[in-house]
């Protein structure tokens, strides 16, 4: 399942992926916000989007802010999830291939739906290459 969560500053890009999402038949759960207009507090939204991720070993995230920081900065607190960060798609595709990440993590504002949907299909599509990435990993 795909646990999607933003603030009222990722609002915006959220919905683009959502309509992403509908024309792809993808199923994702969103935790809200719900209004680019209410001020919403994104630690409250990456916690929520958290307790679900972890629910299931195979979920996964994309929490959106102003920057992403606020989001992967509350979203990594919780030590089983490897929240990223990404600008483009080949931090995507890093994140999941040596990181096995789990939440993908983008800036509202300062990222086009073009570039996020990119984005967005290499983390859904790469795998974890395991190996001496899973010996790291164990050791976060
Ligand atoms: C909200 O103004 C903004 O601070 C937030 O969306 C995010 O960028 C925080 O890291």
């Amino acid at each position: 399942m795909i646990i999607l969560a933003s603030d009222h500053a990722g609002f915006l890009l959220k919905e683009e992926i959502k309509k992403f999402f509908n024309r792809e038949n993808i199923i994702a759960i969103d935790v809200g916000c719900y209004s680019r207009k209410q001020l919403d507090d994104y630690p409250d939204f990456a916690k929520a989007a958290n307790q679900k991720v972890i629910e299931d070993s195979r979920n996964v995230g994309i929490y959106i802010c102003g920057t992403g920081i606020g989001m992967s900065i509350v979203a990594n607190r919780n030590p089983k999830i490897r929240a990223a960060l990404c600008y483009g798609e080949q931090f995507a595709s890093l994140a999941r291939r040596h990181n096995d990440a789990n939440v993908l993590c983008l800036p509202g504002r300062f990222m086009s739906k073009r570039k996020a949907i990119k984005i967005v299909k290499v983390f859904l599509t790469t795998d974890f290459e395991g190996g001496r990435h899973a010996r790291r990993i164990k050791k976060y």
